[in-house]
């Protein structure tokens, strides 16, 4: 599909296999997701997900942060190749680094990361282990804007999945992958088009404010 000029853009940072990153791309190019990928960013140079943004033609930059004195300078570089590409959005999809409030704070709003865990549960990693150890019945993944509190910022959407009998960490978090290729769809579709917002700690979808995370249920989101 061909990107008009007012086609919001998205950079993505990515530290690894970068499958969220692939269903975006491919969305953009066949017209599911009204949006068009300005760069790949990360923190691994060798990350397969940068040579997926690269086999697709989008501008792909791999900074490693053993070249900086600390955390702040690295994620002052890396924000700076981000804003070099003018994005409307920036997606982490399964960026593993922390990021610093002085870094985020220009973007409050307009960044947003995928987790698999129903948040506020299972925060950090490992979080198949975690959950198959706590005996929960259900998992799942949620898309939330990001604040400098890990994991922690306001929920936009979740997609949930049953947990079943002999299932092990793999298993459950390739349920799981399979549910957040639509979530992440989904949402930026609805962040795109300027239907959720963040206004200080609220998420406001059409304008009203969201009493719970969005639901996803057959590929699309509900409230
Ligand atoms: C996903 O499970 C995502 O939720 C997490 O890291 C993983 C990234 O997978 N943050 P991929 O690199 O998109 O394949």
């Amino acid at each position: 599909m061909t990107a008009g000029p007012k086609t919001p853009r998205l950079a993505v940072l990515a530290s690894g296999r970068g499958s969220n990153l692939q269903a975006i791309i491919d969305a953009t190019a066949d017209g599911r997701l009204d949006a068009r990928v300005a760069g790949v960013f990360g923190d691994r140079p060798r990350a397969l997900a940068l040579e997926r943004a690269r086999d697709a033609g989008i501008e792909a930059r791999g900074l490693r942060p053993r070249d900086f004195a600390c955390r702040d300078d690295f994620d002052a570089a890396l924000f700076a190749a981000v804003a070099a590409v003018e994005p409307d959005f920036i997606v982490c999809a399964g960026y593993m680094r922390l990021l610093g409030a002085a870094a985020l704070e220009p973007w409050l709003g307009r960044i947003v990361n995928i987790h698999p865990s129903l948040l506020p549960d299972f925060k950090g990693l490992d979080t198949q282990a975690r959950a198959l150890e706590a005996g929960v019945g259900e998992h799942g993944a949620s898309l939330h804007f990001v604040t400098a509190d890990l994991d922690g910022g306001p929920v936009i959407a979740q997609a949930r999945v049953p947990v079943l009998p002999g299932d092990d960490p793999d298993a459950l978090a390739g349920r799981v992958l399979a549910t957040e290729h639509p979530l992440m769809l989904a949402t930026l579709q609805l962040l795109c088009a300027g239907r959720i917002r963040l206004r200080d700690s609220t998420v406001e979808f059409d304008g009203q404010p969201l009493q719970a995370p969005l639901q996803l249920a057959s590929n699309h989101l509900r409230a």
